[in-house]
């Protein structure tokens, strides 16, 4: 499937290669072979492999790879059978919802969270929970829990919320997302606010059955549950997807077709950089690209990878892939550490240690080329106390430019290696493609480094001790 009309996310390395990073682009033309080879050794799977876990070689297991062709499985078959395909029942399901509540609450954590948030915060306006119904283009508000074991900020959410009530405007709805469908946080959560929306619809079992909405896994608690409470849709989290690649399955995909997203486009996005990945050069890929500069970067002790992405709206998505990247290559005691910050605002807090501090930095700007509302210039005013009118007439997104300039001079003067992805915008077919460049870049970099990306066998012992304290 070919997306050559979508403006592209791009990914600019130069800024690596400057005097002082001992970054040198004869060592990055070095390692075009192995990062071809690592682009094979992910893009070589066979998919059948994935429906007989068992059949994988042992020293490929897990092999969560399916997240690779997703976006075009999932496109291609809603093209073919529209309102029976998986996406035509999440429209239609989120369509449905729309409809019949004011607010969604999504319980989640991890993978099953952090992707929608992400999309919610990248794509809505900033402060969309705060509008009418009308401005939302009646689609309902969204707020996130189960990703903690918070009692304030459950208690909150429940109280904010209310009975869920008879009309539109007082209802509400649960999306309930769990892979393995027995995680602690969520599985509480949804006890708490399944028992909430039972008391306000009382003997009413059909309406309840429609305020619930899962997505999990084949089988499993949630997915007993589910069946328990009769809900008439489940969406499946496929076999074969890990939680923090689940981004553009129905985990991701749900929530957004509720918020009005245009889902399409998010796969379209995704799919143009599977083609991007698959066909460009070392040298003009963005994924391999991106993986090299990190690979030269860590042999030159550059542990720590910060993303600083240059749009409030990009903090989730940073977030995300914080875990993306520490979950699947936090292992073998290597692995590079995430960090996020958020540019204008992070410069008044970590922009001394970047440019003074550790040598152990790489930093990605993350940088909006258009922005998606009219630009807002500084006003020319009688009250020049503050100095601004020289300013006047300066926009924003004028400012903001300025700030990527002169930070990513005052880091490249000082040696310390900035690399740049640029997003078109902060849209739908942005963030596809930013989040399969991403997870992409997480396998090859796996591969390269010979850490397996999937599964989290760390995340484990925090569980056995917490459930043995709790006396399961
Ligand atoms: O990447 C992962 O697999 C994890 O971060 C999971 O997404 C997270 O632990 C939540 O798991 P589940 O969806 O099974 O509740």
């Amino acid at each position: 499937m070919t997306q050559n009309k979508l403006p592209l996310v791009t990914f600019d390395p130069s800024g690596c290669f400057v005097s002082g990073t001992k970054l040198e682009r004869a060592a990055f033309d070095q390692l075009a072979p192995r990062l071809e080879a690592a682009r094979r050794e992910t893009l070589d799977v066979d998919m059948r492999l994935l429906d007989d876990p068992a059949s994988i070689p042992a020293e490929k297991q897990p092999l969560d790879a399916r997240f690779i062709d997703m976006p075009e499985r999932i496109l291609s078959e809603y093209r073919r059978s529209r309102d029976s395909s998986e996406l035509g029942r999440i429209l239609a399901t989120a369509n449905r919802l729309r409809d019949q509540v004011d607010r969604v609450v999504v319980l989640g954590i991890g993978g099953s969270y952090m992707g929608a948030r992400a999309l919610m915060d990248a794509c809505c306006q900033p402060y969309f929970n705060e509008l009418s119904r009308a401005e939302r283009g009646g689609r309902p508000r969204m707020y996130f829990e189960g990703n903690n074991v918070d009692n304030d900020a459950t208690s909150g959410l429940l109280k904010l919320l209310g009975r869920s009530g008879t009309t539109v405007d007082s209802r509400w709805a649960i999306v309930v997302i769990s892979k393995s469908g027995g995680t602690l946080e969520t599985a509480v959560a949804f006890r708490h606010f399944l028992a909430a929306l039972q008391e306000s619809t009382g003997t009413d079992a059909d309406l309840l059955q429609q305020l619930v909405v899962p997505v999990t896994g084949k089988s499993g608690k949630l997915f007993d549950l589910a069946a328990a409470i009769g809900c008439p849709e489940v969406f499946e989290v496929p076999d074969g997807v890990g939680g923090r690649f689940s981004v553009l399955s129905a985990v991701g995909l749900l929530p957004a077709a509720v918020l009005g997203l245009d889902v399409v486009k998010l796969l379209e996005g995704a799919a143009a950089m599977n083609e991007h990945f698959r066909t460009a050069p070392v040298g003009e890929n963005a994924v391999l690209d991106y993986v090299g500069v990190g690979h030269l970067a860590e042999q030159q002790g550059a542990m720590i990878r910060v993303l600083q992405v240059w749009s409030k709206a990009l903090e989730a998505a940073g977030l995300w892939y914080d875990q993306l990247l520490a979950e699947s290559l936090g292992k073998q005691e290597i692995g590079a550490t995430p960090i996020t910050a958020v540019n204008t605002r992070d410069l008044h807090s970590r922009a001394q240690q970047h440019q003074e501090g550790r040598r152990d930095k790489l930093f990605t700007n993350v940088i909006v080329d258009n922005w998606r509302t009219d630009a807002v210039a500084v006003e020319p005013s009688d009250r020049n106390q503050d100095g601004l009118n020289e300013l006047a007439g300066k926009t924003l997104p004028e400012i903001m430019s300025a700030a990527i300039q002169g930070t990513n001079e005052a880091y490249r003067g000082a040696g310390r290696p900035t690399a740049d992805i640029h997003l078109p915008t902060t849209d739908e077919a942005s963030l596809g493609q930013f989040f399969q460049m991403m997870m992409l870049a997480t396998v090859v970099e796996g591969r390269l480094l010979g850490i397996n990306p999937y599964g989290q066998p760390g995340v484990e012992a925090y569980k056995q001790n917490m459930n043995r304290i709790l006396g399961r």
